[in-house]
């Protein structure tokens, strides 16, 4: 009797042990584990941004419903911390709208919003992807909205296609006075021929969209050192990225823009800046599985730019550890800096569950420099 009891002490105090260590075999909240806000609920915001003001970090993203189905939206999110580690839930800043015919009524898809500060008008604005209900993928527009505190609520503004009519920098007109049926070919139907990559890089699909706008999808917005804003988007079918300067009031484009990398699909965009250089990484196209980040880099935001190997490191490095780009924090206090091993910026990135997107995870990991260029290490 007595050898049972304590047999069954031992593994009590067996269990308890085990109990105490396991957590630690989970993987950390910032590198993929489960990242549970004071209410207790994994952190639902995700192709997001993290914005810095007064002491408080405020992380905005797409809030996704439970349900798993994947036009899935309830629109923007946001959290709030003190230390960038404990978060708060305050709720939709953006709901989707109950409103019959709004562009963003309920079963819209908002995605990568991104949340800027503007000190001339001292408002924040707000960027996303959206695309419109019951269209699928197909509407390829930007959505703003603006309130007066980071808080919200945000108001939406308007959507739309970039820059209707407008031409790049730097674009070359072909020599041809019939420059649609020059670019469009009409009888070059197959996709993903030399011929077909030409065109791309020539401007077939700028060309298609010209009237109409650019198509828009996955983006960022990039607020440069004098204050000038950036939108930095998937267009041309996600083939060819466009950077695309914004008004100073960050409500609307400039009407300046250029192409980057035609051809080269290119998705989730983010980029920083450090020592005057502009570094930009991006994923590939494969919708919500993860595959190998690229890496670029320019002296002028409007290029040229240079496209430079996989900034990925280890094991996962092919893969970016599972996980696709949202944003590059800046990180400006001693203490963010010892949160990330010293670095000077963070690389934030959504590790997608396109099963239950709400339940994706996120993948923070140091923007760290080798040999003069940027390197991601998990
Ligand atoms: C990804 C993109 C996501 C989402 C998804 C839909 O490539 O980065 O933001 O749009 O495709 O399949």
């Amino acid at each position: 009797m007595f050898k049972t009891i304590s047999m069954n002490k031992t593994h009590a105090l067996f269990l308890l042990l085990l109990l105490a260590v396991m957590p630690s075999f989970a993987q950390p909240p910032m590198q993929g584990g489960e990242w549970k806000a004071s209410d207790g609920k994994h952190v639902n915001v995700h192709g997001g941004n993290i914005l810095a003001l007064g002491g408080t970090y405020y992380w905005y993203g797409e809030a996704r419903s439970h349900d798993g189905k994947p036009y899935s939206s309830l629109g923007v999110g946001l959290y709030t911390s003190k230390d960038l580690l404990h978060w708060t839930s305050r709720g939709l800043v953006l709901p989707v709208s109950r409103e019959a015919g709004s562009d963003i009524e309920g079963g819209c898809i908002m995605e990568r919003p991104k949340v800027v500060y503007n000190a001339r008008t001292r408002k924040y604005v707000m960027w996303f992807h959206l695309e419109l209900k019951g269209q699928g993928y197909d509407a390829a527009r930007y959505g703003i909205a603006t309130s007066d505190t980071p808080a919200g609520p945000f108001r939406f503004v308007r959507s739309g296609r970039v820059n209707p009519g407008g031409w790049p920098i730097g674009f070359s007109l072909p020599d041809t006075t019939d420059l649609r049926h020059q670019l469009l070919f009409p009888e070059l139907k197959a996709w993903w021929t030399p011929e077909w990559r030409t065109q791309i890089e020539r401007g077939m699909f700028f060309v298609r969209d010209l009237e109409g706008g650019q198509m828009a999808r996955d983006m960022t917005i990039f607020v440069d050192d004098d204050g000038k804003a950036y939108h930095v988007y998937s267009s041309e079918d996600n083939l060819t990225l466009q950077i695309a300067q914004l008004a100073d009031d960050y409500m609307s484009h400039n009407g300046s823009f250029v192409r980057v990398a035609a051809g080269g699909q290119n998705e989730a965009p983010t980029v920083f800046k450090k020592d005057g250089v502009y570094w930009m990484i991006t994923s590939g196209c494969t919708g919500w599985a993860p595959n190998a980040a690229r890496m670029f880099c320019a002296k002028n935001i409007f290029g040229p730019w240079k496209q430079l190997p996989n900034p990925c490191r280890g094991e996962g490095a092919d893969k970016t550890f599972g996980a696709q780009g949202t944003y590059i924090f800046e990180l400006t206090t001693g203490r963010e800096r010892k949160l990330f091993k010293g670095a000077g910026h963070v690389f934030m990135a959504d590790i997608w569950n396109p099963e239950h997107l709400s339940e994706s995870r996120h993948l923070w990991i140091p923007v760290t420099f080798e040999d003069g260029v940027p390197v991601l290490r998990k």
